[in-house]
């Protein structure tokens, strides 16, 4: 059985009352950048007192049980010919910041906001200019959910499908539901993969990551690629649960991954950035590496 077999309620699609709230729970997971979570159990975030918990619990059950192999096949299918809209940069992010979060429209910052905190403080530390822009675009993806698809098949963190799931992902304990569990090739340690067979060859659970990694594939640098493409990939840049199939170059380009994780995290700040002083920047910027108009 596969998610697209039957529709999807409501509350199936939207299981979490914004997008943000999924941020705000790795917040909780990691408060700290470098905190590698070793040793805290499931049952630990479980007990945590927090109103988003019961929404981002059931956000992780739907997520668990749906993203199988065959589902990341079918959206790369639907997804990676990119016929569905052209737009401007700037347009691209009005866009974007159509996903409003209905449930605390006074507190949250819109998505270009946060787009902008993580490029800002990428940018006020010194880093390579294409750092910046990969800060700029990370959550580009998000516009999947516009595009009508669910909460579950954007954001959350992202896992190797295929194989068996690690126990160092959060709420293991939802694959048991995911019908892969019935498939004995994708429950070995390398499934359909091999041992340092490399990420390139490797599928992961569908999501805004994957989505603006391939819409942004043929402009940025590599390093900046990694970022896009592994930044909600916590398991493995937080976690090393998949260390046995990375390769030598997956493993150099993860110093990336990880430098670039805290500025997605801990850039939060509830002062908007003044877009009108940093346009000029920006415009420039965008100019230099991107083309006139970015394919969905
Ligand atoms: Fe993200
Ligand atoms: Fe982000």
């Amino acid at each position: 059985m596969n998610q697209s077999s039957k529709p999807l309620s409501d509350a199936e699609t939207k299981p979490l009352p914004s997008l943000d709230v999924w941020e705000d729970d790795l917040l909780e997971r990691y408060p700290e950048p470098g905190t590698i979570a070793k040793g805290k159990t499931t049952e630990e975030y479980r007990n945590y007192e927090s109103p988003g918990r019961d929404s981002v619990r059931e956000f992780y059950r739907l997520n668990h049980t749906y993203q199988t192999y065959a589902f990341v096949q079918e959206k790369k299918a639907e997804f990676l010919s990119f016929g569905r809209k052209e737009m401007s940069v700037w347009d691209a992010f009005e866009f974007l910041n159509q996903l409003v979060d209905d449930s605390d429209p006074d507190t949250d910052l819109d998505q270009f906001q946060h787009l902008l905190q993580t490029s800002e403080a990428i940018r006020a530390d010194g880093h390579p200019d294409w750092m910046v822009l990969a800060g700029l675009f990370h959550d580009m993806g998000k516009v999947l959910c516009l595009f009508g698809e669910p909460q579950w098949a954007v954001v959350g963190d992202t896992f190797p499908v295929g194989c068996a799931w690690s126990d160092k992902i959060v709420y293991p304990e939802f694959f048991a539901a995911n019908p892969d569990v019935s498939v004995p090739r994708y429950q070995t340690r390398y499934g359909v993969y091999s041992h340092g067979c490399g990420l390139r060859n490797v599928d992961l659970s569908w999501g805004h990551d994957e989505y603006v990694y391939h819409m942004l594939k043929d402009y940025l640098p590599e390093p900046a690629l990694y970022m896009l493409r592994y930044h909600s990939f916590y398991s493995q840049h937080r976690e090393e649960a998949y260390d046995h199939l990375l390769d030598d170059h997956d493993r150099e380009m993860f110093k990336w991954v990880r430098l670039f994780n805290p500025y997605d995290l801990y850039s939060k700040n509830p002062v908007p950035p003044d877009w009108n002083a940093l346009r000029p920047y920006y415009e420039d910027l965008v100019a230099r590496y991107l083309p006139e108009k970015i394919k969905f």
